[in-house]
């Protein structure tokens, strides 16, 4: 719509004269005046030496000429207000209700998104609610918009944690095959370690190694030995990694997140040799203090970024290590155009050294993208933490939203016994992710369940439950059912007319947001939608409409408000529900 009415504007610019490039139309900011407006003249008038407002008129009484142009107007001291006609906003309305691509416009290129970040053997915490939401999100809306689109989790399952759980479970149980210098993979592994039990050992583990000195130097000489492939070691691990990937995968499902890869640091060790040769090869490594680093300095930064190391003197591998190497995978694998790293702002100097180093390596051909976040807090306005303020267990803190929601659910009576916990289920997730979601990433945001799940406001739940409510509304008209592809003839009411003029935005947000990677921009559009509609919904009837002709009209309207609401909050990641 924006893109159609921007060239009938530079149509007209160009008439009198002026740059194309100056007919930008945007929705008014006054919309008790107008639909429409252009700031153009602005612009144009620095260029020519002459007063906006003469511009104005002159392309304004142009537009006028246009039959999708309803009025044009120079207003003072420049600006051009639009409205357009319901005819011209009626045939945008069929071609909307026969696009497949709901007005989204469509790319092409290839994007590998990184995000979810969690970490084997320790429990998913609250930290990682955030990579999860927001990059299952930015992945829905590049696939919307018709990009090839690869979600990777990687893992963290190569570091000093896993020695860390490794060394506890050999002062628990030193009589584990796995620990013996000649145990042979081939042996096969017999122990289980339960996720419970990770879940203890891990923070027993890490507590411990704070205040041992002997443990440390264990974890971290266990952790050195198996990168460099000590069987016993491996077979433990790959249980480790098979009890974690379970949990993890139950986890994330139960949030709608879904990855198609699962690859993690350890699948990046058979690149590192390489990446070494590489580097070596092309003389960028330097030895620091008995480390192998990399100068990522740049003249111009406005704070140092210091080398990146590549190799500390132990001669383990780093967190950057192997992000660089499994560049090289990514590469070989999947050459993408793009790749985004979801994952927490506070990394943002890690990821400026990484991009640089596989710049000046030539390691990958995509463009590299931190898109950092902010934090979840408490209403204490600190990073939200368990009653005594521990690190809150993810899994702890979904369930007690489902429970939450469930009890709102029952209250409401809407929603049948054998519903309720996947209506629960849903309602809760809903109200996680939209208050997440609705605040630009790079903001913090507190956490707060009680306007979270409320049913009415800028709320997930406020918009599942719109959605019921047109489910209601078209299961009292028989005929909807075969209304899947509305045709419109007719604008009855001013109410209408906005919710097709915003329907028609739709292409726009999912170009904000995409340009921004940034979902909150469809937080907006969606909650503007619901809430027209329940004002459409608060006047006017549909199946009790006698006009047989209007309540056709308006059961269309219904349908594709409908279809529109649920694709919006798809890519959200939210599920809608029957009714609640
Ligand atoms: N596992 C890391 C963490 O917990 C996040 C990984 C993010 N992705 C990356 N390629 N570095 O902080």
């Amino acid at each position: 719509m924006l893109k159609k009415l921007s060239e009938m504007v530079s149509n007209a610019f160009v008439q009198c004269g002026y740059d194309a490039s100056v007919g930008t139309v945007i929705v008014s900011d006054r919309p008790d005046l107008c639909q429409f407006q252009c700031n153009g003249a602005f612009i144009a008038a620095k260029k020519a030496k002459k007063a906006p407002m003469s511009i104005a008129v002159d392309a304004a009484d142009i537009l006028r000429q246009n039959p999708a142009i309803q009025s044009a107007e120079a207003v003072a001291p420049g600006f051009i207000n639009i409205k357009v006609t319901d005819a011209f906003i009626l045939e945008l309305m069929n071609q909307l209700a026969g696009d497949a691509f709901y007005g989204i416009p469509q790319r092409k290129e290839a994007i590998l998104i990184d995000y979810g970040g969690a970490n084997v053997a320790k429990p998913l915490h609250i930290g990682h609610l955030r990579a999860a939401i927001i990059g299952e999100s930015l992945k829905r809306i590049a696939r919307a918009m018709g990009c090839k689109v690869i979600g990777d989790v990687h893992l963290g399952d190569w570091g000093l944690q896993i020695g860390l759980v490794m060394a506890e479970l050999e002062t628990r149980f030193p009589d584990w095959a796995c620990f013996k210098d000649s145990f042979r993979l081939s042996d096969g592994f017999s122990q289980t370690v339960s996720i419970d039990e990770l879940c203890e050992i891990y923070p027993c583990a890490s507590e411990k190694s704070k205040r041992d000195e002997v443990f440390r130097g264990r974890a971290k000489d266990m952790t050195a030995d198996l990168q460099s492939g000590r069987e016993g070691y491996l077979a433990l691990w790959k249980e480790i990694m098979r009890v974690s990937i379970e949990d993890l995968q139950s986890n994330y499902s139960k949030l709608n997140v879904f990855f198609d890869v699962w690859y993690g640091e350890s699948d990046a060790e058979q690149y590192v040799p390489e990446l070494m040769r590489s580097l070596s090869d092309q003389g960028l490594l330097r030895e620091s203090d008995g480390a192998l680093v990399v100068d990522v300095g740049e003249e111009g930064d406005k704070a140092a970024v210091p080398p990146i190391i590549i190799k500390k003197s132990d001669h383990s591998n780093m967190y950057s290590t192997t992000d660089l190497a499994t560049l090289i995978g990514r590469q070989r694998e999947f050459d993408p155009d793009a790749i985004w790293y979801v994952v927490d702002k506070r990394q943002s100097l890690h990821f400026t050294q990484v991009f640089r180093c596989a710049r000046k390596a030539g390691l990958i051909r995509a463009a590299l993208e931190h898109l950092g976040f902010g934090t979840m807090n408490g209403s204490d306005g600190k990073p939200y933490k368990t009653r005594d303020g521990g690190v809150m267990r993810l899994s702890d803190f979904v369930t007690a939203i489902i429970d939450a929601a469930g009890e709102k659910i029952a209250e409401s009576g809407f929603v049948t016994a054998a519903d309720q916990d996947d209506t629960a289920q849903k309602v809760a997730v809903a109200a996680i992710k939209f208050g997440d979601l609705n605040n630009h990433r790079l903001k913090d945001y507190i956490f707060d369940i009680d306007r979270f799940l409320a049913f009415e406001g800028k709320t997930g739940s406020y918009l599942i439950y719109t959605v019921t409510r047109i489910n209601s509304i078209l299961k009292r008209v028989p005929e909807a059912a075969d209304r899947n592809t509305p045709h419109f003839s007719r604008v009855y009411s001013d109410i209408e007319r906005d919710i097709f003029l915003h329907l028609l935005l739709t292409g726009q947000a999912f170009q904000t947001a995409f340009n921004e990677r940034a979902p909150n921009f469809i937080c907006d559009h969606a909650y503007r939608l619901a809430s027209l509609f329940s004002t459409f919904y608060h006047d006017y009837h549909v199946s009790g409409e006698t006009d047989m002709v209007k309540r056709d009209a308006r059961i269309g309207m219904c349908v594709m408000v409908r279809s529109l609401l649920v694709k919006l909050l798809d890519v959200l990641g939210i599920q809608t529900v029957e009714s609640m």
